[in-house]
């Protein structure tokens, strides 16, 4: 939540600034800075056009620093907008993140006689900054952030000393990008790429002091650290939008390929095996295991429901799903046979990262499933599976939920066989893990169908999502999406759940849509689907092909190829996604970047 970039080099840094904030826009869109010593401040509300049009005058300046605001303390105004400065107006800072005794050190300051003109906890920390700033920018922020409680990404410099910028980690990322005509910094890679591929992780608790021709990295105790750079895998055209209207609908239609990079390397099929080398390490705990606790947020979360239906059904391993943010706060009995795995496409929830370290101080063994290399998550695990699902920029998650659940059926393969799965049954799950992709494609050529049906249903204010098995955590992030990306009030429920309750919603305007393909809880879900055709409810059925019999009983019907059980809810969200899509770009919405939400949660 909130972007940062920052660059200090040769090169004029106003554009640069531009298209680094761009690149991050998904961590929010509320409001946007820049700051270009020599050049001032230039603040606007809304999106980073806004910002580009505001400005006018060149700024030929070649260091800076940006911002883009998802607002936690104030609301998106352009006072409220970063970057902030201190009184004399010669220190700027941006922040992501939540300075929690900012109130405290504000009345600290008002005895000084320094006042604060806007609501935001980072004016705080920037008008604490300058008073402790006499020439040397890294000592005082090192000396406020000992007097500084909460989470940062922080990035500070000063009017007069434009050759260097401090940034600061406690809980929100930062990375610095290391050009060969000046350095970057940033809150994710991605928006490095145009630049460099040469990236230095900050830890949390670290400092680093960033010119155009080097870097340092301290601890804010004051510690000297040697950092060793590390590569960053992606490539800048996985960030483009390559024809498509949305970075969503790009993402969607990368199914085939995602899951090609999921599983390439990773199956053995004539063995009806898996290897997964991150967790190589710890497959003895693993075969002991004897109960697994998920946690995760949003889709991830939902991931992780469909991976208990998997693990519990293939490989006999308990599990319990529990959304990270109630996890991380709730009575966690220890059992030293258990292990947490967390999912997160970033690697930075900040829900996710507090239930991981609460299992670290009970001295459970923690996993992650994690697409973003070099991630927090990923690094703070012991062991853990990259999803290789390549950047995700649009805000609503797809192809990286569709690798999760890949992971989920490759550690599940791995578990069972391990569990006594049987080669025969191994093989089949290789094989039908190994179609995917084809099958994907196929799916993906119904697109305009899925495009005329969604039209139909963007006209209702409501809609239930019911499913069964597998396909109850389906149906939640059909409706998920649904709320995220088209603003329709969408609910899920299994399909067993319908009559205690929610059937009494069900009438000529209020439409359900049935995941139903055909596997072991069928009958029982075409049973709830005749109640709802007898409330005179539209149906939108989701069904295997070829099911005449379904297709006479509902409205409108899409249909996905039958595929073996365990694969079957990847097969069914692609359309699933599909179909979200299209009713919020029938409705005219800005789908990528839905209105209050941000991509990657670093506030609590
Ligand atoms: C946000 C996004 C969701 C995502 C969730 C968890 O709410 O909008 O799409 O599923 O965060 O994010 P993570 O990066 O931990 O998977």
């Amino acid at each position: 939540m909130c972007g940062i970039f920052g660059y200090v080099g040769n090169r004029t840094a106003q554009p640069l600034l531009l298209d680094g904030l761009r690149t991050l826009e998904y961590r929010g869109y509320d409001s946007a800075g820049i700051f270009v010593p020599g050049y001032g401040v230039v603040k606007s509300v809304g999106p980073i056009v806004n910002l580009a049009e505001k400005i006018t005058e060149p700024i030929d300046g070649t260091s800076g620093i940006a911002h883009t605001r998802w607002a936690t303390h104030g609301a998106p105004t352009e006072e409220n907008a970063h970057p902030h400065r201190d009184m004399s107006g010669s220190v700027w800072v941006v922040h992501n993140g939540i300075i929690e005794n900012f109130r405290e050190i504000k009345e600290g300051l008002t005895v000084q006689g320094v006042t604060c003109d806007t609501q935001t906890d980072t004016e705080v920390l920037a008008k604490l900054i300058g008073t402790l700033y006499a020439g040397d920018l890294y000592a005082a922020v090192r000396e406020a952030l000992r007097r500084v409680r909460g989470t940062y990404g922080l990035a500070v410099i000063a009017e007069d000393d434009p050759h260097q910028i401090v940034v600061a980690r406690m809980g929100s990322p930062i990375v610095l990008g290391l050009g060969s005509d000046g350095n970057f910094i940033s809150s994710d890679s991605s928006a490095l790429l145009a630049h460099t591929k040469d990236v230095v992780y900050l830890d949390d608790g670290e400092m680093a002091v960033v010119s155009s021709d080097g870097y340092e990295v301290h601890t804010v105790a004051g510690q000297k650290r040697q950092k060793t750079p590390e590569k960053v895998e992606w490539n800048v055209e996985a960030i483009q939008k390559d024809g498509y209207d949305h970075f969503m609908l790009k993402e969607i239609h990368e199914a085939p390929q995602v899951i090609k990079n999921t599983i390439r390397g990773r199956l053995l099929i004539e063995k009806g095996r898996a290897k997964l080398g991150g967790v190589e390490g710890v497959l003895d705990t693993l075969n002991t295991l004897h109960r697994l606790q998920i946690v995760g947020c949003g889709s991830a979360y939902y991931a992780g429901q469909v991976g208990r239906y998997m693990l519990e059904e293939y490989a006999g391993l308990p599990v319990e799903v529990e959304l990270a943010s109630e996890y991380r706060y709730k009575r966690n009995i220890p059992d030293k046979h258990s292990a947490v795995l967390a999912i997160s496409q970033s690697g930075e929830t900040a829900d996710t990262r507090a239930s991981l370290l609460k299992a670290k101080e009970q001295g459970l063994l923690t996993l992650g499933i994690v697409n973003v290399v070099g991630a927090t998550i990923a690094r703070e695990t012991d062991a853990g599976v990259y999803n290789h699902a390549g950047p995700e920029v649009a805000v609503a998650s797809t192809k990286a939920f569709i690798s999760q659940l890949t992971v989920l059926v490759l550690l599940t393969l791995l578990l069972a066989r391990e569990r006594g799965m049987s080669q025969e049954e191994g093989v089949e799950i290789a094989q039908a893990l190994y179609a995917l992709p084809d099958v994907l494609s196929s799916v993906l050529e119904q697109a305009d169908m899925i495009k005329q049906i969604a039209e139909k249903y963007a006209a209702y204010k409501d809609a239930i999502f019911i499913g069964r098995k597998f396909h109850t955590p389906i149906a939640y992030e059909g409706a998920l999406k649904l709320k995220e990306v088209a603003y329709i009030h969408a609910e899920a429920y299994a399909g067993g759940e319908l009559k205690h309750g929610p059937i009494a919603m069900l009438e000529e305007n209020f439409p359900v849509i049935a995941l139903c393909p055909h596997d072991d809880v069928y009958e029982k879900m075409v049973s709830n689907i005749e109640e709802v055709r007898a409330r005179k409810a539209p149906l939108l059925s989701f069904t295997t092909s070829g099911d005449s019999a379904l297709a006479s009983l509902s409205t409108d019907v899409i249909e996905i190829p039958k595929v073996h059980p365990i694969v079957q809810p990847i097969v069914t969200t692609v359309p699933l996604h599909l179909f979200a899509y299209y009713v919020g770009a029938a409705r005219g919405l800005d789908v990528d970047r839905p209105r209050n939400l941000a991509k990657s949660v670093t506030v609590e």
